[in-house]
């Protein structure tokens, strides 16, 4: 399974379901201390990726979206930092949240709407884009 591989050429998601076992697949190849910026719009399918990291790090806790802390902090086999900047308005904000404080090795920093702290996002990063393509198609691109 080359999950990263298969990222790249541009996975279709037919169910909720096939975009977190892909997510749960790339947890398990991902290298450690690494951001992934989650680019898309509302509702296609970035927390449900994201529930999917979480399971394949072991995560047992409920995965579910930030809105209102920004960010938590999951616990497994690796540290799962999931943050959702879709109420920010400046890269500035994010400094003040002390992110990279709990970036402990190994992390993985998972960021919805990466666009708005785009001068604050840590390196090294991979970027990855969901979209809607049909019924209930969902989309997921690697670009790194
Ligand atoms: N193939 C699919 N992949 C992912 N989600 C799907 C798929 N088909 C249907 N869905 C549904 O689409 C919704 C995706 O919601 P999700 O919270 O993951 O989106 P999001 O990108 O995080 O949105 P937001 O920007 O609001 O945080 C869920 O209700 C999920 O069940
Ligand atoms: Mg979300």
């Amino acid at each position: 399974m080359d999950t990263i591989k298969e990222l790249k050429a541009g996975f279709v998601s037919r169910r909720a379901e096939d975009t977190e076992a892909v997510g749960e697949a790339l947890a398990r190849e991902l290298a450690p201390d690494v951001t992934l910026a989650l680019s898309g719009q509302l509702g296609t399918g970035k927390t449900t990726f994201v529930r999917g990291l979480a399971r394949g790090w072991g995560i047992r806790k409920a995965v579910t979206s930030p809105t209102f802390n920004l960010y938590t902090i999951y616990d497994g086999s690796r540290r799962l930092i999931h943050f959702d900047a879709y109420r920010l308005n400046t890269s500035g904000q994010a400094d003040d949240l002390l992110i990279e404080d709990f970036l402990r090795s190994p992390y993985c920093l998972a960021v919805e709407w990466p666009e708005k702290v785009a001068d604050w996002l840590p390196s090294p990063r991979l970027n990855l884009f969901f979209s809607i393509v049909g019924e209930s198609e969902h989309a997921i691109q690697l670009r790194e």
